[in-house]
């Protein structure tokens, strides 16, 4: 079965071939980053317009790549949401108006989803049954995943989620958007032991993350090395540093403790966060005392891409999902 993936929740128009039988056949991306950076964080109808321009040459590039014609296709999968509705509408319209035009069924995907999927398509995919932290722009989560939509929260962040508390955190050091990418750059000049944060809700039981008390901790240290004019370049990436290390030992400290609640060894990260270095040898090293091990995706299928929702919705095609032809979309949505 061959299916064509759109992706157009927030920033990154995403369009991807996935093949059932031969894998990934083509995957494009245009990220809408330059677009939305002199405003300090996305536009949501700059966002949208933009993914009216991008959609339909993106098609004709993956099919021309693959080697296919439209009348290839088998299905087609896009973001149903969570996201921008406006986003989320062009994908959403332009799936519904082919798969019409073609007579093949079109399936919505939840796109955290598509992401706690993404490290599928690498080359030694994670088994079932696995604990996955879902580390996104929008969220962060921890699921116990038994299968292919058998996912279970077992916790999630009551406040920001971990990359907005990268985006925000960033914003406020004066770096640019998107924060996550800038602050693991900097923190790479940083000196550890300089600044001391909390790892929030990690004296206490449960698996629930709080991240804006975190950035606050920020702002308060930032504001006392100005007033003693030592906000130098140095305190920024001290800084920035304490931050990331901050935010990885409270997801490490968190992930561990799913893992041993639903004894499990295996753990899965996914969303844009699970491409921080730090992050990802932190856990290592956790799983390695565990005896157990950790899955992620390439960096460029830990951000937003359409090869995870081609993915995600070639599975759902297969279990033989149906649906009708209205265009719905929704901006919130428990997965
Ligand atoms: O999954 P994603 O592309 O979009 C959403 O679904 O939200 O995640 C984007 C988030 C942003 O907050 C971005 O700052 C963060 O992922 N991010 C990172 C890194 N790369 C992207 N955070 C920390 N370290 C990174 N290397
Ligand atoms: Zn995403």
């Amino acid at each position: 079965m061959l299916v064509l993936g759109l992706e157009t929740s927030c920033d990154e128009t995403g369009v991807a071939l996935y093949d059932s039988e031969q894998g990934l056949l083509a995957d494009a991306l245009f990220s809408q980053i330059d677009l939305h950076r002199m405003y300090g964080g996305v536009v949501p109808e700059l966002a949208s317009r933009d993914h009216v321009k991008r959609m339909l040459p993106l098609i004709r590039q993956v099919l021309d790549e693959a080697g296919r014609t439209r009348q290839d296709i088998n299905g087609i999968a896009y973001t149903a949401g969570p996201g921008l509705v406006g986003a989320l509408l062009v994908g959403a319209s332009c799936a519904r108006a082919m798969a019409f035009a073609l007579n093949i069924p079109a399936v919505g995907v939840h796109h955290m989803e598509g992401h706690l999927l993404a490290p599928m398509l690498e080359e030694y995919p994670p088994q079932f049954p696995f604990v996955a932290l879902l580390v996104s722009g929008g969220h962060t989560q921890l699921v116990r995943v038994d299968g292919i939509g058998r996912y279970r929260l077992l916790g999630e962040s009551i406040d920001d989620a971990a990359g907005e508390a990268f985006d925000k955190t960033a914003k406020l050091l004066g770096l640019r958007y998107p924060g996550g990418p800038e602050i693991a750059r900097l923190a790479q000049q940083g000196i550890a032991g300089r600044f001391k944060l909390p790892r929030p809700m990690t004296d206490r039981p449960g698996l629930e993350f709080s991240f804006s008390g975190l950035k606050t901790s920020v702002l308060n240290q930032w504001n006392k090395c100005q007033a003693a004019g030592e906000a130098d370049a140095q305190a920024k990436a001290d800084l920035a540093l304490a931050f990331e290390q901050a935010v990885v030992d409270t997801l490490t400290i968190k992930c561990r403790r799913a893992l041993e609640q639903e004894d499990l060894q295996r753990l899965v990260i996914a969303g844009g966060v699970s491409a921080n270095t730090a992050l990802r040898q932190s856990l290592e090293q956790m799983l390695g005392e565990l005896g157990g091990e950790v899955f992620y995706a390439r960096p460029r299928f830990c951000t937003d891409n359409g090869a995870m929702i081609a993915y995600a919705g070639c599975q759902r095609l297969l279990a033989g999902q149906q649906e009708d032809n209205s265009i719905s979309v929704r901006a919130r949505w428990p997965m």
